[in-house]
């Protein structure tokens, strides 16, 4: 098992912030996991992977898990569907690519997501209309707690939007070692309708997408408004989009006649967070090092040289300016340190 002391964590976190790490362990297989508990203090442990959803506001004390086990197999396991299973540590954009190119269906929706395999589950990441819970079979891992692997299916990770229980109830007490998914080898109706999506495929007159070209412009719409980490630090939308009752969006649309919403489950309506911040009068805010994304208002950015607490101090800004002006309490979705 691979392990250092005092590491600068700044090229392990996209938002590029400097911090030091009292310890690193690197988990290169399963064998590395057995016994792990004995190596690190479970009350100062955090477990990372591409770093491309925290945010280290300052040094961190305790040990830092990092999971960097490989490999990926297919298995068919009918004539409609296959099995990947791959190592936590395999980067996601460039699994969906090589399932993509292997004729199998189910992740186009979810193409250039920045990150690691391992950390999928943790927020059930989603876009364009798709969830990866919709592709899951089983995640595989190692329990802290009890120093034991554990195996669970889909059914019982407690998915929802941007949560499962792996993020909340086994928060920092369960190592994602494996991932199983359940694609498609053959297709017929894909997920095409979320609006910029639908757009995008009528204006370049595309009428019956294969998942290929589906992925594609995904990939195009996200580069035309998220900004490139390797560029600009940051880390995705930094708050989860609000969800709120059916009465409290009455009220706000009498107050924001067009304030965009929609309704998820009866009587709750989900709210674009982006669409509060830019309201605001938030977006484009260039404040030295740290800013808010001129094109996409729910992305922090750090421009250079930020240090993780400038850019906590501004997320903390925001937040009590939604909650003055709409009183909506923001929840942040990205992990912080
Ligand atoms: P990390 O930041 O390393 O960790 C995130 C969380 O997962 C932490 O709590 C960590 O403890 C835990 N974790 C990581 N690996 C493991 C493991 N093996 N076992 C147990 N716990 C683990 N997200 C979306 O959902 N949809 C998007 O469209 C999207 N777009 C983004 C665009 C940009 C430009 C960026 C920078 C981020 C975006 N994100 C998006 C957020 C991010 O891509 C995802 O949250 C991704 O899953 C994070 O992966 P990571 O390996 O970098 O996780
Ligand atoms: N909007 C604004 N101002 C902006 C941006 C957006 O008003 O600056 C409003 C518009 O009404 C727009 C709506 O928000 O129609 C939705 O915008 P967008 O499609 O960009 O999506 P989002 O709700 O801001 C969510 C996810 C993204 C994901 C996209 C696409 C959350 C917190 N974020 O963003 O995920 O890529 O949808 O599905 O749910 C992430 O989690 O890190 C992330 C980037």
């Amino acid at each position: 098992l691979k392990s250092r002391k005092n590491v600068q964590l700044k090229k392990y976190n996209s938002l590029g912030v400097e911090a030091l790490a009292a310890k690193m362990l690197f988990i290169q297989s399963e064998k590395d996991l057995l016994g792990i508990e004995e190596l690190i203090n479970p009350d100062r442990l955090f477990i990372l992977g591409e770093g491309t959803n925290t945010l280290f506001s300052k040094d961190f004390e305790g040990s830092i898990v990092k999971v960097e086990i490989r490999g990926l197999e297919y298995k068919n396991v009918d004539e409609n569907r296959c099995l990947a299973t791959i190592g936590a540590g395999e980067n996601w954009h460039q699994f969906v690519t090589d399932s993509l190119d292997k004729g199998l269906q189910g992740l186009e929706n979810l193409s250039l997501i920045p990150g690691s395999v391992g950390a999928a589950p943790i927020q059930n990441i989603g876009a364009y209309g798709v969830e990866v819970s919709e592709l899951i079979d089983f995640v595989e891992g190692y329990n802290l707690v009890d120093g034991r692997f554990e195996k669970f299916n889909r059914a019982d990770c407690g998915f929802r939007y941007r949560s499962s229980m792996f993020k909340e109830q086994r928060r920092d007490q369960f190592i994602i070692s494996r991932v199983g998914f359940s694609l498609n080898r053959n297709w017929s109706d894909l997920e095409a309708s979320y609006k910029s999506l639908s757009t995008y495929l009528d204006q370049n007159g595309i009428k019956n997408p294969s998942p290929l070209q589906l992925s594609k412009a995904v990939v195009q719409i996200r580069k035309s408004k998220l900004p490139d980490p390797n560029k600009i630090g940051n880390a995705g939308s930094f708050f989860k989009n609000p969800v709120v009752n059916l009465k409290k969006f009455e009220e706000l649309k009498k107050r924001f006649p067009g304030i965009p919403g929609f309704e998820t489950e009866p009587g709750k309506v989900k709210l674009f967070a982006a669409w509060l911040i830019e309201q605001s009068g938030w977006k484009g805010k260039d404040l030295g090092k740290v800013g808010v994304h001129q094109d996409q208002a729910l992305v922090l950015v750090n421009k250079g040289g930020a240090k993780g607490i400038e850019i906590y101090e501004l997320s903390q800004k925001l937040k009590a300016d939604i909650r003055k002006n709409f009183d909506i309490l923001l929840e942040e979705e990205v992990r912080i340190l």
